[in-house]
């Protein structure tokens, strides 16, 4: 083989390195040690983390040939939109999303699993479903919403500025999170109530993060399983990565549930990745074999969003993308009378 394509598989094959990095860098908080513009070197940043003091010099030279941090003479490090990212207090901070990839690494392990039989490679690695496992561990429960604030949040304006929500009386987010998603719909629009619905553990944050805001007054916080049911009272349903989660079976009894509880003239809001033309790299095929590998389900096509629609009493009626990666797939029940 020639030396470039050995070099670029050396590479490829270590790059868990540069994960494992910067989820430990995230669990040490090393990012809020640093003001921007005032360099800080290694031997403050071990003591203030408590860390080995040449070894954490090895870690921060190796982010920084990725741009997370920048090297300074002396063994100085400062600031980069990258490793500022990682701040706690940054906006939509990055912090939490890789605290939590910090616990949930060993989940890789199950790939091989995944491929070999069809199943997530949590079941195998965590004994367990991934959202039953983040249940019953509760530090993971705020970890984890956050992290899904830091990887989607930016999203959201995306989503707002491509797709009009006017028409919307009462827009319901299933698997809401923590609400911050409906909260920005809230805001942008108004005269728009809203419903948040998540699993038990979940909803006590989103209604606390929704009272802050000052919209508790329009908008129900509910608890519940998808999977038995969903709340009514909504003409349209949003449902932001939630499909991705599951596999087609599963994605077609949350579907089915929908379709039981919304109006003949709602409507249901995929957002979602959909996968890119072959051989073209995308977060979608990215995020895709996490989603084999952790909660077990798939970034699909059109086409597969399409044949899940029908399959549960939809028919797609639009697709919008976004300045993001994520488009907004619009489906609408069939065969449901007006009343
Ligand atoms: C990938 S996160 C997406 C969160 C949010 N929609 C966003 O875009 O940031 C999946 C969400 O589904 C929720 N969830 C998982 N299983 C559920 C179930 N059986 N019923 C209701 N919500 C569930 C999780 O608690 C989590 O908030």
């Amino acid at each position: 083989m020639a030396l470039p394509e050995t070099e670029q598989l050396t590479r490829m094959i270590s790059g868990a390195a540069l994960s494992r990095a910067i989820c430990t860098i995230g669990e040490l908080g090393v990012s809020d040690h640093i003001a921007a513009g005032v360099p800080q070197p290694v031997e403050t940043l071990a003591r203030l983390t408590g860390t080995h003091e040449r070894s954490l010099y090895r870690l921060l030279r190796f982010t920084a040939s990725y741009g997370i941090f920048r090297e300074m003479d002396g063994r100085q490090f400062d600031q980069t939109p990258l490793s500022a990212a990682l701040r706690s207090d940054a906006q939509g901070s990055f912090r939490p999303a890789a605290q939590m990839f910090h616990r949930m690494f060993p989940v890789w392990d199950g790939l091989d699993h995944s491929i070999r039989t069809g199943e997530s490679g949590a079941i195998k690695v965590l004994g367990e479903p991934m959202f039953d496992y983040i249940g019953h561990n509760p530090e993971l429960g705020p970890l984890f919403d956050a992290g899904m604030t830091a990887f989607h949040g930016h999203e959201t304006a995306a989503m707002l500025d491509a797709y009009d929500f006017s028409g919307i009386k009462t827009l319901a987010d299933i698997g809401g999170g923590n609400g911050t998603l409906l909260a920005a719909v809230l805001q942008r629009y108004p005269q728009l109530h809203g419903i948040l619905f998540d699993l038990g553990h979940v909803v006590g944050r989103a209604r606390a993060g929704l009272q802050a805001l000052g919209l508790d007054q329009r908008c129900r916080v509910i608890e519940g399983n998808f999977f038995e049911s969903l709340p009514s009272g909504a003409d349209a349903y949003l449902m932001r990565h939630i499909i991705h989660d599951w596999t087609d079976e599963q994605s077609i009894k949350i579907l089915s549930n929908c379709r039981k509880v919304i109006p003949a003239n709602g409507r249901v809001l995929l957002v979602e990745f959909t996968v890119s033309a072959a051989n073209q790299a995308s977060l979608g095929k990215d995020a895709d074999l996490m989603m084999m590998t952790f909660p077990g389900g798939m970034e699909r096509t059109e086409q597969e969003y399409q044949s899940l629609f029908e399959q549960s009493g939809f028919k797609l009626s639009k697709v919008t993308t976004t300045k993001s990666a994520v488009s907004v797939v619009e489906g609408t029940p069939t065969g449901k009378e007006y009343s």
